[in-house]
């Protein structure tokens, strides 16, 4: 969590600062600052808590001048409340030295004893601050070098950090290291730029330097310079981003959520882009890598949030077509409970930011204990893929709004690829299979759009009718179970409102006792085409609930009229086969959370207590 920024150039900074946080802010947004160092050596510094626009008022009430260094930070509390105080930056050699930090510092209270055992005063409760004070020391001790300092303290500090710095004798320079949590550079013309990713940056550069683990980077308007931790010079990797700055603006729309969820056609068709080949599934970043498929026994698939989810519909699509058996665990749970992998298992993680701390550790767990690990990613130069053997990117854009949507469905499209393609390397898929799925992922965008043109206004204006609702249940089966807990997950994040995802089958066993007179139930209903008996079971538990006063909102394909008489709300969604139906399935359900969410009058975009990318443990 938190998104840093650092700029050094010839422009004034503060602007280049604020919109680049901006396009963080969705990393954290409980308080934000800048600190910025004019040409005369002069540091000016603002931080309010609250959401950017606070920052951005006390700027206009008091602009910072025209200082052409800076670094900025939107945060997302840790150690400390969200007040002004615990806001970064934080300043220290005299106020000389300002200090940005996203992540945790896990030996900071003994850092902190032995600081004020040294005559240091605090003013916030912040793990930053220690490393700020620690910086400044250690500046002294170097004569002045703040790349030395930054050598003497990174290995001082236990867990997770990216800590950017800027000093008043040194206008020009920034210096950033990372360890565990993520900072990429951005190269400019005679002006260069760090952030936490490429969007706080995209709207002045797309050529970019990843920076690797353990590292320490110095940027100045001309130059820029990587070492590792021990002091030896690194080659950063360089790459492009392949999107714009329009492309993470809202353009139009009243929220990035309404944006993301209208690009769910668009998410899916670059995801599948350049794929298909001759009417065969071919990944052209796995070519040479079939070893990494055919020897094989087991495929674990680690996640958090709405990746896990579509994890879980991915098991059903590779235990199909590729005939391995696969588990799907929650990557933060994965790590500590000593996992039995080895040379055998494949590990795909998912993840949409790539940064997810939880996810990070448990594929570099996987991979110290001798296992494959393949990363399926949206953020290009991000950890996660550079951590794997093997990256399979979605191509769903930049994702802001903190509820993942479009990245979901492509997440779920990434891996029908991936299985389709090992299953074609092991030679375990039917030619009719491999056909089929071709077919069915090329229609998949325009059937999304079918729903967003033609069920979208109906849906929220259910969920408008809905909004004073205080829980709601979701139900499905096979793959579309996982649908139901996304369903659930969607509502809960973004408009508070209780909410739980079941298995049908699952109901008997327990969650019926929740059902009484009134409660809303949304049931992914499976083809009857697909399977009738499933279809027939399903029908068979909306009359079990419905027969306890549930009221039915039931999701099923156009033309299956045999659930008419079951459901008392129907939202229709387009004929697919049964693997495909869940891509389809969770439109409906992401334009309802939405809707409720913009009925209660909440904040789509930026839900409470929540970060997109949660780069601690
Ligand atoms: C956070 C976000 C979720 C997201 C999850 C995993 O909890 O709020 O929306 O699904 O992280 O994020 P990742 O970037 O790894 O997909």
């Amino acid at each position: 969590m938190c998104g840093i920024v650092g700029y050094v150039g010839p422009r004034a900074s503060q602007d280049i600062l604020v919109s680049g946080l901006a396009r963080l802010e969705y990393r954290g947004y409980d308080s934000a600052g800048i600190a910025v160092i004019d040409e005369s050596g002069s540091l000016g510094m603002r931080k309010r808590a609250g959401k950017l626009s606070a920052l951005r008022e006390a700027l206009a009430a008091e602009p910072i001048g025209a200082g052409t260094t800076g670094i900025g930070h939107t945060r997302w509390a840790t150690h400390g409340g969200p007040t002004d105080e615990n806001a970064h930056p934080h300043l220290a050699d005299d106020d000389r030295l300002a200090v940005i930090h996203n992540g945790i510092i896990e030996n900071f209270a003994d850092l902190r004893r032995e600081l004020a055992a040294d005559g240091v005063t605090f003013r916030s409760e912040t793990d930053t601050e220690v490393a700020a004070a620690l910086l400044a020391r250690a500046y002294r001790a170097n004569g002045g070098d703040l790349v030395g300092a930054f050598r003497a303290v990174v290995h001082r500090l236990d867990g997770a950090f990216t800590l950017l710095a800027t000093h008043e004798d040194h206008p020009g320079l920034v210096v950033g290291a990372r360890r565990n949590s993520p900072l990429v550079i951005g190269l400019g013309e005679g002006e260069n730029f760090l952030g936490s990713d490429v969007a706080a940056f995209v709207e002045h550069t797309r050529h970019a330097l990843a920076i690797g683990q353990d590292e320490i980077v110095a940027i100045t308007p001309d130059a820029v310079s990587v070492i590792d931790f021990d002091g030896n010079p690194v080659e950063p990797a360089p790459f492009e981003v392949s999107w714009d700055a329009s492309a993470a603006d809202k353009g139009g729309w009243s929220s990035f959520m309404a944006k993301e969820v209208s690009e769910e056609p668009e998410a899916v068709a670059n995801t599948v882009r350049g794929r298909i080949r001759d009417g065969r599934i071919v990944i052209p970043e796995l070519d040479g890598l079939d070893e990494l498929f055919t020897g094989i026994e087991r495929v674990v698939i680690l996640a958090c949030g709405t990746a896990y989810y579509s994890g879980l519909v991915g098991k059903y699509a590779i235990e199909r077509w590729a005939r391995i058996p696969v588990d799907v665990e929650l990557a933060h749970e994965f790590r500590y409970r000593d996992p039995i992998v080895g040379a055998s298992t494949l590990v795909v993680s998912i993840s949409q930011s790539g940064e997810t701390m939880d996810t990070l550790m448990a594929v570099k767990e996987a991979a110290r204990l001798g296992a494959k690990t393949l990363s399926i990613c949206n953020t290009q130069g991000a950890t996660i893929p550079r951590e794997s053997d093997a990256i399979v990117y979605t191509h769903a854009g930049p994702e802001v709004a903190v509820a993942s949507t479009k990245a979901f469905v492509a997440q779920i499209t990434a891996l029908y690829l991936l299985a389709l393609h090992v299953g074609r390397v092991r030679e375990a898929l039917s030619t009719d299979d491999a056909a089929e799925a071709v077919v069915q992922l090329e229609e998949l965008p325009e059937k999304i759009q079918w729903i967003l043109d033609n069920e979208q206004e109906r849906i929220e204006q259910l969920a408008h009718w809905m909004a004073d609702t205080r829980s709601v249940l979701f139900l499905g089966r096979h793959v579309g179970f996982p649908i139901a807990l996304e369903g659930a997950l969607k509502l809960k994040e973004i408009s508070y409102i209780h909410a739980e995802g079941f298995a049908a089958g699952e109901l008997k066993h327990g969650p019926i006792a929740l059902i009484e007179p009134g409660q809303p139930v949304f049931v992914v209903v499976p083809s009857p085409r697909g399977n009738a008996t499933m279809h027939a079971k399903v029908i068979s538990n909306i009359e079990e609930i419905r027969a306890r006063g549930a009221r039915i909102i039931a999701i099923a394909e156009q033309g299956d009229t045999a659930v008419l008489p079951s459901a008392d709300e129907m939202l229709r969604i387009p004929l697919a086969s049964p693997l495909f139906e869940p891509i389809l399935a969770v439109v409906p359900l992401h334009i309802f959370a939405m809707g409720l969410a913009t009925a209660k009058g909440l904040d789509v975009d930026q839900p409470r207590n929540l970060a997109k990318s949660v780069t601690v443990e």
